[in-house]
């Protein structure tokens, strides 16, 4: 039986996900409407990933028969001045995704709830996936700066400027 806070903080982090989700599909449009089709593509993919997130966490409270809230989350259109602020925003709210799980990870020990403690490790690995993935594509943009054609070419495949491990 979970705890009455690891509930409460679980139900945040599953509206977290939704709403990451959200400005992921945000994103993708503001790409859309720029003509930038690779990034759009990449970052609707995203957005499928975040939903994947945020279901694991839905499956996590069922298994413990827990009755949770999904809220109405809006997000307003994304308007942004290029790409690479795009990315930036996008490494940045992934920070802010690793701090939040850390947070839950931290408390879950602190409340010796060892099943929850086990089940974020999954998205403890999966966040720093995620950093990596935006930091190197983020990088990779500023280095390039704008207007001309290696940003189309990140804009094709931008998966392709991350990192190997
Ligand atoms: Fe679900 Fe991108 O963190």
């Amino acid at each position: 039986m979970l705890q009455d806070k690891i509930k409460e903080l679980l139900t945040e982090q599953l509206n977290l996900e939704f709403s990451s989700a959200n400005l992921y599909l945000q994103m993708s449009a503001w790409c859309c409407r720029q003509g930038f089709d690779g990034a759009a593509s990449f970052l609707k993919a995203h957005f499928q990933e975040e939903i994947q997130h945020m279901q694991r966490l839905v499956d996590y409270l069922n298994d413990h028969d827990v009755s949770f809230t999904i809220k109405d989350i809006t997000v307003a259109p994304v308007e942004s001045k290029s790409l690479a602020e795009i990315f930036e925003q996008a490494y940045q709210h992934e920070c802010c995704n690793t701090k939040k799980i850390n947070e839950l990870v931290w408390i879950a020990m602190d409340l010796k709830d060892a099943s929850t403690f086990h089940f974020l490790q999954w998205y403890v690995a999966e966040q720093r996936e995620e950093e990596k993935l935006f930091k190197s594509i983020r990088d990779k943009l500023k280095l390039i700066g704008e207007s001309n054609l290696d940003l189309l070419q990140v804009d094709q495949n931008p998966k392709t400027y991350v990192k190997p491990s």
